[in-house]
């Protein structure tokens, strides 16, 4: 898709179709006042009939007496005291579907929903290129038929000179987050026979060579030499080589370093604990964690924040062999906790106690994680929201600011040591499962036990990484959840010049 800033009036648009949008209030406001001139009268007319009311995500073609735009696609934003950058992003994506289905290619919009209570225009051009970009990706690059991409261009266009650097800010913003994010659907659409650790390495090493990141790939042999147990214990019953990939971005030199961990298990069939057959197909989206982080980074290093930040991703299999864990084994993790295995199962909090207690190592001053940790979590919030759990309220504030910004959904649960209790093991330092009962704390906590006294906070994204009905912005697959938000906590960091 190509996205461009342009300055002129609706008469000059030269595309296909025109996006604008109208408040509740069933008046043309000034930009769709101004597209009404290419309507002639149209709008104003179905706006006082009611036949277009405003109501949010209300879409409506309409078709102008114009010789140059062939359509108007109005947009409704609901109240406008009550927009935000969410409902937004949600309204100019079923826009864009419109006419996307109805075999428009090239869309011109103004800059909808700017200045509605206070939405900045920076903010609404961005929102309004992810809106567009987040709901019109597709995975179909396994179908030997490809369908044909209809809608291939989107032009912003404002009246105002002074006002184009600004929304060229933002449009920058929003196609560098949405790309990050369909990276990451890709990366968990794609089948675990196509990516595999190896693969996601491989990626992880492109990602660097385009966005000037530092890409360096742990193998078997280094994750022995510095004993980590936890990972390697996972990784011996797969025939596919782990590797444990480090990207690091240095935006303040001297400065504090922050490391976003993502659990990478390209296919986790349970190892002997085995899972069900039914639905064990999904199980390749068990890197979506990982995803995420190798997204945020590639955002990261396009946007380019005055900040340092380590992007870390264990990437393993889970598979049943002769030579695969086995419940009852006791393995060491590099911080020397020994660790009791209950159920082979619950293997993502293994390889992320190495992979934490490796950012430590390296420096990490505050550290997130991200994984599809447990089905518990789904139990417990359905797919409306990533659970949280964390050591530190204040990293807890700036990951709920960073996710205001993106319309992805955080719910924090607790973190007492009633639930550390129950993953004391009677022959090691620690069990790797505590049970069915309170499985979002104990699987989090478990991690927390491997960064001793550093900032951490954990999301399980079990819920909200796949969804089988479409939404909004958001197609069936693979969602991308945690990418925009990891990337944009990069930005208010950035922002907030930290010390080490
Ligand atoms: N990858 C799964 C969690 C998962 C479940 C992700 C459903 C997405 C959808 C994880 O490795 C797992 O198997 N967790 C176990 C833990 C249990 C054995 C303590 C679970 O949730 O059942
Ligand atoms: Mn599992
Ligand atoms: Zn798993």
């Amino acid at each position: 898709m190509n996205v461009s800033v342009r300055c002129m009036v609706p008469r000059d648009v030269l595309a296909d179709a025109i996006m604008v949008g109208v408040y509740e209030d069933g008046q043309p406001n000034s930009e769709a006042a101004s597209v009404d001139v290419l309507c002639g009268g149209l709008l104003r007319q179905l706006l006082d009939n009611r036949e277009i009311t405003g109501k949010l995500n209300e879409v409506t073609t309409i078709y102008p007496p114009s010789q140059t735009v062939r359509k108007v696609v109005v947009v409704g934003l609901g109240a406008a005291n009550k927009l935000d950058v969410e409902k937004l992003r949600q309204a100019a994506a079923n826009g864009i579907k419109a006419a996307a289905k109805g075999k428009v290619k090239s869309i011109a919009a103004p800059v909808l929903g700017a200045g509605a209570s206070s939405i900045k225009l920076e903010d609404a051009a961005a929102a309004l290129v992810e809106g567009a970009l987040l709901a019109t990706y597709s995975y179909n690059v396994l179908k030997s038929k490809q369908e044909e991409k209809t809608l291939s261009e989107v032009i912003l266009f404002c009246a105002d000179p002074e006002a184009i650097g600004t929304i060229e800010q933002g449009v920058k913003r929003g196609v560098v987050m949405a790309e990050a994010a369909n990276l990451a659907r890709d990366l968990v659409n794609a089948p675990a026979n196509h990516m595999t650790p190896t693969h996601m390495a491989e990626k992880a090493q492109q990602i660097a060579k385009e966005c000037v990141l530092h890409c360096e790939v742990l193998e078997r042999s280094d994750m022995e030499r510095l004993g980590m147990g936890a990972l390697l214990g996972v990784a011996q019953g797969s025939t596919e080589p782990p590797k444990l990939i480090v990207l690091r971005y240095e935006g303040n030199p001297g400065g504090a370093t922050m490391a976003f961990v993502g659990k990478g298990l390209t296919f986790d069939s349970g190892g002997i604990s085995i899972k069900p057959a039914e639905n064990m197909h999904l199980m390749k989206d068990d890197m979506a964690g990982g995803a995420a982080v190798l997204g945020a980074m590639q955002a990261v290093g396009k946007l380019r924040p005055k900040v340092n930040i380590l992007g870390i991703v264990p990437a393993t299999e889970n598979m049943p062999a002769g030579n695969a864990l086995k419940p009852g084994d006791v393995i060491t993790a590099m911080t020397g906790k020994t660790i009791e295995i209950i159920n082979t199962d619950a293997e993502g909090r293994l390889i992320l106690a190495d992979a934490v207690a490796y950012a430590v190592k390296l420096g990490a001053g505050k550290i997130v994680d991200i994984a599809t940790l447990t089905g518990a979590c789904g139990i417990a919030l359905g797919s409306v929201y990533s659970a949280v759990i964390t050591n530190c309220d204040k990293l807890a504030q700036d990951l709920q600011s960073a996710a205001a910004t993106t319309g992805e959904r955080y719910w924090p649960m607790p973190n007492h040591d009633e639930y550390r209790e129950m993953i004391k093991s009677p022959v090691a330092d620690i069990k790797n499962s505590g049970g069915r009962m309170g499985g979002v704390m104990t699987g989090g906590l478990f991690i927390g036990e491997f960064v001793g006294e550093t900032s951490w906070a954990h999301l399980d994204i079990a819920p909200t990484a796949y969804t089988e009905s479409e939404k909004h912005y958001q197609p069936k697959g693979a969602t991308g959840v945690a990418t925009r938000t990891l990337a944009a906590l990069a930005l208010l960091w950035g922002e907030q010049n930290l010390c080490p």
